[in-house]
């Protein structure tokens, strides 16, 4: 096992309510469902492990919290300590990350989507992380479905804008966030967004003003297996590497 990282917490959010895999969803949670041979979540899990991150917060929903407990225990089948948030409503990420701030006390933290599948690893970055905020890019085909990310210079991020209809770049926002402590007090400045959320858009751009936000270009597979296309490619992603990797869980 890698060496821990100091002074660095990690959350996990696995609340939401993953319309867009309904009826699957209407049974279990999204992040619950199968992913090759493990529940999903086990692969973002495994990305802020193998980082070195010993401290975990899952953030579920109300009606799925045991079934995540059922599966992740304490933490210490995977050698790490998991702790529990209920997030009453899906009110956004900034505001699932929010609660995690007695959790995470005077560490920095890095936050996961639980339905976010990295194929390489981030660890070097995560673990040399020193100070302000780093989000993490990957160049895609089709950037207007996501958060679009146009980069400066030297890893600096000019400007992040949620599905435009004119990308300004080729670069996704992945699901994968690095935040110093002062990230608590930027949330409490947020105010929620045209759909009542708190956006994780709204605070990284706060970072941004401030001329304190990373972005770092991804050379690994990632999948936000969030619709049922993605979902079968994560299958075939994990099952691709198992037979490459067999001894690699
Ligand atoms: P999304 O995929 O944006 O939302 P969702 O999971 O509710 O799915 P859908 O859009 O199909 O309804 O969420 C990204 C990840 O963040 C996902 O793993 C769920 C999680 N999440 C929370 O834990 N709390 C929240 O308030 C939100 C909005 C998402």
């Amino acid at each position: 096992m890698v060496e821990a990282v100091e002074d660095m917490k990690g959350v996990i959010l696995a609340g939401g309510s993953g319309t867009r895999l309904k009826p699957l969803t209407t049974v279990t949670s999204k992040q619950l469902l199968p992913v090759y041979d493990h529940p999903m979540i086990y692969y973002p899990l495994m990305t802020l492990i193998g980082a070195g991150i010993r401290d975990i917060l899952v953030i579920t929903a109300p009606e799925h919290a045991d079934d995540y407990y059922a599966y992740l225990g304490n933490g210490k089948d995977f050698g790490v300590r998991f702790s529990y948030a209920i997030q009453k409503k899906p009110a956004g990420l900034s505001q699932a990350l929010g609660m995690a701030k007695r959790f995470v006390g005077k560490d920095s933290v890095t936050m996961i989507l639980g339905d976010n599948i990295f194929g390489g690893s981030v660890a070097p970055w995560i673990r040399t992380f020193n100070g302000g905020a780093m989000i993490f890019v990957k160049k895609v085909r089709d950037p207007g479905r996501f958060g679009v990310v146009e980069l400066g210079q030297s890893g600096s991020v000019r400007s992040i804008e949620e599905k435009p209809k004119h990308p300004k770049s080729h670069f996704a926002q992945t699901g994968l966030y690095v935040y110093d402590n002062s990230v608590f007090s930027r949330i409490a400045t947020l105010k929620p967004s045209a759909r009542g959320e708190l956006e994780i858009t709204d605070l990284n751009n706060l970072y941004l003003v401030d001329g304190a936000l990373r972005g770092v270009i991804l050379q690994g597979e990632w999948i936000d297996a969030g619709t049922f296309d993605a979902l079968l490619k994560a299958n075939q992603l994990i099952a691709r590497q198992r037979k490459k990797f067999p001894t690699r869980r």
